[in-house]
């Protein structure tokens, strides 16, 4: 749940740099459960060619990888080229290096073809972006999707009208706005952001980090 405010690749790289090493102790402890309920409302199939945006430590690489068997492929793009080190360990130590492709790069400029996978994940990464940055990675991943193709997001949501906003969620939401380059993810309305971007919503879930709510939406390009 960590990077940088302005969405700027070269400082959101140096950030995530950094903690490389940390970040499952820091991070992936809290939030594993609602990745897991994100890989698996993507509903997998055997054979498919799926791409991870953000990918981090690689935890959910290997699960898309074991999910997509082996006759299908996982890509991934993450602009840390040290997440990339220790998700290429964890694949290598999988025995899944000839399924899974490991790329540092910046997602809002993917390096595929049109049309070239057929489901899509990124968790704890979208509600990095700025708004016009979410609305240029979502055009991206539209794009290197088949028409149909799924893209599954897990993301920091915002409190649902009606609903109170918790002491930790005003408490996080001021230290992003003042302390970006410590808490660098804000919440997002996962629905409506993929709705703008084209998708449409196919599958909508919620569930409550420490009170903060975390949104598990599947949108079909
Ligand atoms: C909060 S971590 C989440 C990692 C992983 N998806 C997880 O759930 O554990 C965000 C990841 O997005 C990557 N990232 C940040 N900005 C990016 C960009 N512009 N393009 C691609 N990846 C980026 C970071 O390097 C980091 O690995």
């Amino acid at each position: 749940m960590s990077g940088q405010h302005e969405s700027n690749p070269q400082s959101d790289q140096a950030f995530y740099d950094r903690i490389a090493h940390a970040y499952d102790f820091i991070a992936d402890a809290n939030e594993h459960t609602a990745r897991e309920r994100g890989e698996a409302a993507l509903n997998l199939q055997p054979g498919e060619r799926v791409l991870e945006i953000g990918f981090g430590t690689g935890n959910s690489l290997i699960d898309l990888a074991k999910a997509v068997g082996d006759t299908g492929s996982v890509a991934g793009v993450d602009v840390s080229p040290k997440m990339r080190d220790v998700a290429a360990g964890k694949v290598a130590e999988a025995q899944l290096g000839t399924q899974v492709e490991l790329l540092v790069g910046d997602a809002r400029k993917l390096p595929f073809p049109d049309d070239s996978f057929q489901a899509a994940f990124t968790s704890f990464t979208l509600e990095l972006f700025e708004p016009d940055d979410i609305a240029k990675v979502l055009a991206e991943v539209k794009r290197v999707l088949e028409p149909g193709g799924r893209l599954g997001v897990v993301s920091m949501a915002v409190v649902p009208a009606g609903e109170q906003e918790s002491t930790l969620e005003r408490t996080y939401k001021w230290m992003h706005q003042h302390f970006p380059h410590i808490v660098d993810c804000h919440p997002i309305d996962v629905d409506t952001v993929l709705k703008e971007a084209g998708y449409s919503v196919a599958h909508s879930d919620r569930m409550d980090i420490w009170t903060m709510p975390v949104g598990i939406v599947v949108g079909a390009a």
